[in-house]
């Protein structure tokens, strides 16, 4: 099936984390691309921390914008003038210091009191905080409980396992066998951002089976190149011409987060996509209730899939790549879903 349709995707959000931080950064200045392959000790001049500077260039900017997501902050709250053309990254700033203080300090936590296990992360102590919190106000002692959950799913009294849920789902989109012969397909449509990123544009999205997927997005100010997502089975490559990064391949978690939306493009592999599938538990999206699986990947890649119970269609996937200073969260919701040759596809994504 090789019919294009229409489709809204729409990039939103200011947790929009490493596709934020990568438009954020001033017009090519900074870093030669494309870094293939570098460390992050090595691709930039000044990163020294014992963990960060092993990361892949674009871990290593994910767990930025994850550190400003636990922290509250923005690029510019450490590093002067970022989001500019006169951006410095490399200067040390106080707060920067501190904060590699605290890279260190979570790895000994973890290291001396959890087994190496990563038990504490900044978001533990920080909460979306500069300064944790240090103590409870006691207005909150007998009010609302923390809604703030566990990633890790389990199966509830009296809900299906989670094969079952993917089964219903499989079932709901058009069924294996009309699921196995889509081989492509290509859709179209208008992407709307979030700030100056990735707004006012127009999206073409490539797909074949069983794991190659392109996005190509292409702006209507035609100044700005074209930028483009895409994996073709065995690495991925990001172009995001003023972005940070230029342009670069992907290793670590980011290969694998591509390599998983690649797969669910053609959902009628959904089962085989990761492992150890457990759940299903009941978690809400707003003020409804979704049942919820969750499998893993290889080196520790995870991923949690949020499914409505009245439709058995899929509606959220949040999937999750380590990193030192813990899981790195990567949120599509998935709405509008509409029948395209007896085969239900959602005309409406939002990524965040
Ligand atoms: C709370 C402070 C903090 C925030 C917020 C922050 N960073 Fe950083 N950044 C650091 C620290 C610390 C380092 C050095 C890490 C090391 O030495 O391992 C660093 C290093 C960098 C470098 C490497 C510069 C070089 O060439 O040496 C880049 C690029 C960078 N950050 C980008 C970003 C972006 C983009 C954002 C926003 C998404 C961001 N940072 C948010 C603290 C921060
Ligand atoms: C065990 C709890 C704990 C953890 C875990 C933790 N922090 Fe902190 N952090 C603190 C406390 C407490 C302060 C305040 C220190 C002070 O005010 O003297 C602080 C302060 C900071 C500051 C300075 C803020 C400012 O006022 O400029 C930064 C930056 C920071 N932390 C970053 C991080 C990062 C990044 C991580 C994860 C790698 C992290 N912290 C993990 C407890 C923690």
């Amino acid at each position: 099936m090789t019919r294009p349709w229409r489709m809204k995707l729409a990039l939103v959000g200011s947790a929009c984390v490493w596709l934020t931080a990568l438009a954020l950064a001033a017009h090519d200045t900074q870093i030669a691309s494309p870094v293939a392959g570098k460390k992050a000790g090595e691709a930039f001049k000044n990163v020294t921390t014992s963990t960060l500077k092993e990361l892949s260039v674009d871990d290593f900017i994910a767990s930025m914008g994850l550190i400003s997501a636990n922290l509250g902050l923005d690029c510019a709250d450490c590093h002067p003038n970022a989001g500019t053309d006169k951006a410095d990254f490399v200067i040390d700033t106080p707060r920067k210091v501190m904060t590699r203080r605290m890279v260190e300090m979570v790895a000994g936590i973890n290291r001396t009191n959890f087994g190496g296990v990563q038990r504490v992360t900044c978001y533990t102590c920080h909460h979306g905080r500069i300064t944790p919190a240090t103590t409870i106000a006691l207005d909150s002692w007998y009010d609302a409980p923390n809604v703030e959950l566990d990633d890790a799913v389990r199966q509830d009294n009296g809900l299906p396992a989670a094969e079952e849920i993917l089964d219903r789902y499989t079932a709901a989109i058009g069924g294996a066998d009309r699921l196995a012969r889509i081989t492509s397909f290509v859709a179209t449509g208008s992407a709307i951002g979030y700030g100056e990123l990735g707004g006012n544009a127009d999206f073409t999205l490539f797909a074949k089976a069983p794991n190659q997927r392109a996005i190509l997005i292409s702006y209507k100010d035609t100044q700005r190149p074209t930028s483009s997502w895409s994996f073709d089975g065995r690495t991925g490559w990001i172009k995001t011409p003023r972005g940070l990064l230029g342009e670069y391949e992907l290793i670590g978690s980011e290969l694998d987060g591509a390599r998983f939306e690649a797969q669910i493009a053609f959902p009628g592999q959904i089962k085989q996509a990761l492992s150890n599938w457990r759940g299903a538990t009941t978690r809400s999206i707003g003020d409804r209730d979704f049942l919820v699986v969750q499998g893993s990947g290889q080196r520790g890649f995870m991923a949690t899939l949020y499914f409505d119970p009245k439709t058995a269609l899929l509606s959220r996937t949040v999937r999750y790549g380590p990193s030192p200073i813990g899981r790195m969260p990567t949120q599509i919701d998935y709405a509008d879903y509409r029948d395209v040759g007896g085969v239900k596809f959602p005309f409406e994504y939002k990524f965040t």
